[in-house]
């Protein structure tokens, strides 16, 4: 009897999970893992038992159970800038396309950045982010080349899964350049499918199988969010020899899919200073275990090749995932941190990102900084904490004008400007 209730009960957790739920009464009491509890069964005490040991360790299990390995051989990468203008944008900024080639002998291995520079800022903090479909997307700037590779068939103006000049300027609502650039900011983009297209066979022409030997690494010991997260990290590795800009200030944004990528690109690469995820949703910024919006089975399901392994094995078993999202960022900490969620985009389920944020509140103390100071849930657009600094916007999903305010509000403050 026992053995067929229990059965009963998770043949019924099992369809809950691959469905998706919207109704906050429906989410079951769960218990999150405690991210200052060691494996020895102590509690970190302060900020370096965290860096030592603590750190390590999670991020280690990260590894092994939802992005799978992050490549740590170094890989001597080649770049040259291939256009510029000092007088872009009528001559509020320079711009710079940048190919970094990351095979040692491969040319065809390459990833092209954009860049702007504020003319009027010596050494300007950067923003860095990876955008969806090409960086022709994110001005109309007429002279920013045409992304050759593999677009997805939604993205506006594309024929044949190429882009076309009707593509140019497509997501510029989603960048805001001429804001961040007046507020003093540099902006560094690439389009997430020069290292990876986001399709299930996309690992077979991405950096996953050209550079496995170079990186020692299979395509299967991780997934395409590694593959966007160690990207970002080689544009970091640009700017650090580009003299134009402060690259002690660098501050990432991803928003959804790439807000995850975002954020494990974060805990994967301390050179970057500040963190924004937007609307991330499951497996980057929202709690898996509550059962809202998004789960790990859905997720899996969708997106198979976003991921390690391993995480497709929780699909029906969530609370038996060593982490979850409040541990993820707590691997930012004590760089600042901005989470955001959207009333209307339940999907990302924003009081699961809410809840992960106040949580990781307790790593940031260990350093003295102050996270976010209650887990009741703000009212929209009221953006709360400090160093951990969360908003819930009204609307759909999307980076919006106003998110936009908020993080450039955030930069600077954090960065001293
Ligand atoms: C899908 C997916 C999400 C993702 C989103 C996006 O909705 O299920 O996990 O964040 O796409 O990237 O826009």
């Amino acid at each position: 009897m026992k053995i067929a209730l229990a059965f009963l009960f998770s043949f019924i957790a099992c369809q809950c999970l691959a469905q998706s739920n919207t109704d906050e009464s429906k989410v079951q009491p769960y218990t999150l893992p405690d991210v200052l509890k060691m494996p020895d069964g102590k509690r970190v005490t302060n900020s370096r038992e965290w860096q030592l040991k603590q750190r390590p360790y999670i991020y280690r299990l990260f590894e092994e159970n939802q992005f799978g390995r992050f490549p740590a051989t170094k890989t001597a990468i080649r770049f040259r800038v291939m256009e510029s203008d000092r007088n872009a944008l009528d001559g509020i900024a320079t711009r710079k396309q940048v190919r970094i080639w990351l095979h040692p002998s491969d040319s065809t291995v390459y990833a092209d950045v954009l860049l702007y520079i504020p003319n009027n800022v010596k050494k300007p903090p950067v923003f860095i982010a990876l955008n969806f479909s090409g960086n022709h997307t994110v001005s109309t700037d007429k002279h920013i080349a045409l992304s050759t590779r593999w677009v997805s068939s939604r993205a506006k103006g594309g024929v044949n899964n190429r882009a076309t000049e009707a593509s140019r300027g497509a997501d510029t609502a989603s960048w805001q350049l001429h804001t961040l650039l007046q507020k003093g900011f540099a902006l560094a983009t690439a389009y997430c499918g020069d290292w990876e297209t986001d399709t299930v066979t996309g690992y077979q022409t991405g950096i996953r199988t050209t550079m496995k030997d170079i990186l020692n690494i299979q395509p299967n010991e991780w997934g395409a969010m590694g593959a966007w997260a160690w990207g970002l990290s080689r544009i970091v590795d640009y700017l650090q020899q580009d003299k134009a800009v402060d690259a002690r200030k660098i501050a990432l944004i991803g928003h959804s899919r790439l807000g995850k990528a975002a954020l494990w690109a974060g805990a994967s690469d301390q050179r970057i200073a500040l963190v924004i995820s937007n609307e991330s949703g499951e497996g980057g910024a929202a709690i898996s275990r509550r059962w809202y919006g998004e789960t790990v089975k859905i997720i899996n399901n969708n997106f198979p090749h976003w991921f390690g392994a391993k995480y497709r094995t929780y699909g029906d078993s969530v609370n038996t995932l060593p982490v979850d999202a409040h541990m993820l960022l707590s691997l930012i900490a004590p760089r600042p941190l901005y989470v955001a969620s959207a009333e209307d985009d339940k999907w990302s389920d924003p009081k699961g990102e809410f809840l992960s944020a106040f949580e990781a509140g307790k790593v940031y103390a260990l350093f003295g900084k102050q996270g976010i100071e209650t887990d009741k849930m703000p009212e929209p657009n009221q953006p709360v904490g400090e160093t951990v600094r969360y908003h819930l916007r009204t609307g759909r999903h999307a980076v919006t004008v106003y998110d936009w305010q908020q993080y450039l509000e955030f930069a600077s403050r954090e960065f001293g400007k």
